[in-house]
């Protein structure tokens, strides 16, 4: 029997994360090959964006993707998050170049206040969030605090790209396929003081660590990278990453619901508390995933510099933070 079509929610739907996920979500790369969707697209009220936005549709009408069971243009979130399943929190403005994503923050906190407030009132008491839009930790954060009435695990931010960037930059040093490296992981916010951690991957059953067997590469060449690769990809296309965003999204959100068979993945998450993050912090963490539900990955040894990297990105997120509260409920 044909399965119940899910409600996806996008903001920033006409951006260009967008021009590279929806057609995607509506392929069946998130949420599966038997999975109807339905598509409800949110833009800004501007005629331009609007205008944009309808572009968008009619392409994706011409895809005649089978999956697609309906799909909506909204401009108000209360319309657009009506009984989501799955809300993509992509809208919000991009950084350009000499900017930090926390440049942001002013900007786009006010955004994710009335998202969360919308997804409050009428999204799916089940809905998956996850927050794209910059910066994302704690856009997500400050969404999670405007939703009381959902639980506060249902909000996620994405660390999923630089997770990827990780993989990518692993496979490169170590000469080994992305898939067959594990146990991979990034610690803390997305910004330059994340902490991409390959001390537990294994390739081949092999420790990458040993295989690498190089701290200054670590600390001096693989962290930087990772950590300013967002800021690189600026520099180069005069615009911040949209396909490899895209992707990183629909992986994010693919994992979350159809599970990682055991294997880890990063999520940004609101912290139990495990490993000394404070309760509710919007960290990223290893988990697992299976039946729509994540796990922290526990009991992980977090050497010297591990913990003065931790501490790090924790001290930024908390700054981050302290510089919306007037914003929360
Ligand atoms: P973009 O400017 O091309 O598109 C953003 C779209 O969002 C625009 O069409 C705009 O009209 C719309 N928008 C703005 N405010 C909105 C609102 N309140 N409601 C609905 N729509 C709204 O930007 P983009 O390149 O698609 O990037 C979007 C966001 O994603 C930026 O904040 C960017 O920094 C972030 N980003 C995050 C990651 C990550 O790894 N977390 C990666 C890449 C980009
Ligand atoms: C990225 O990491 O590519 C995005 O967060 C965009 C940015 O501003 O770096």
């Amino acid at each position: 029997m044909a399965k119940t079509p899910l409600r996806v929610a996008v903001t920033g739907a006409a951006g260009q994360i967008g021009y590279s996920l929806l057609f995607r979500i509506a392929n069946g790369d998130m949420l599966g090959k038997d999975q109807p969707v339905i598509l409800q697209l949110l833009e800004i009220a501007d005629e331009k964006a609007q205008k944009a936005l309808k572009g968008v549709m009619m392409e994706i009408d011409d895809c005649a993707f089978p999956l697609l069971a309906g799909m909506t243009a909204h401009s108000d979130p209360n319309t657009a998050f009506k009984d989501a399943d799955v809300a993509l929190l992509v809208g919000a403005r991009p950084r350009g170049p000499g900017m930090e994503r926390k440049d942001l923050l002013e900007a786009n906190a006010q955004i994710f206040t009335v998202q969360g407030k919308a997804l409050d009132a009428v999204a799916s008491r089940n809905v998956k969030v996850l927050v794209v839009g910059n910066p994302a930790n704690t856009n997500a954060y400050i969404a999670m605090k405007s939703a009381p009435s959902l639980p506060a695990k249902n909000f996620t931010a994405m660390l999923r790209l630089d997770h990827n960037r990780a993989l990518s930059q692993v496979a490169a040093k170590t000469g080994k396929a992305v898939k067959d490296i594990e146990k991979l992981t990034v610690w803390g916010n997305h910004s330059p003081t994340m902490y991409a951690d390959y001390r537990f991957a294994t390739v081949d059953g092999q420790s990458v660590k040993d295989l690498i067997n190089d701290q200054e590469w670590n600390a001096n060449t693989f962290l930087p990278t990772v950590g300013k690769r967002g800021a690189a990809i600026i520099e180069a296309r005069g615009l911040s990453s949209a396909a490899s965003a895209a992707n990183a999204a629909i992986d994010h959100v693919r994992d979350w619901v159809l599970g990682t068979n055991g294997k880890w993945t990063t999520m940004g998450v609101p912290s139990d508390g495990s490993y000394g993050i404070p309760e509710g912090t919007m960290f990223g963490f290893p988990v697992t995933t299976e039946n729509g539900e994540y796990t922290i990955v526990q009991g992980l040894e977090i050497d010297e510099f591990s913990q003065e990297r931790i501490n790090l990105t924790l001290k930024e997120l908390t700054e981050e933070r302290e510089g919306v509260k007037h914003l929360l409920p």
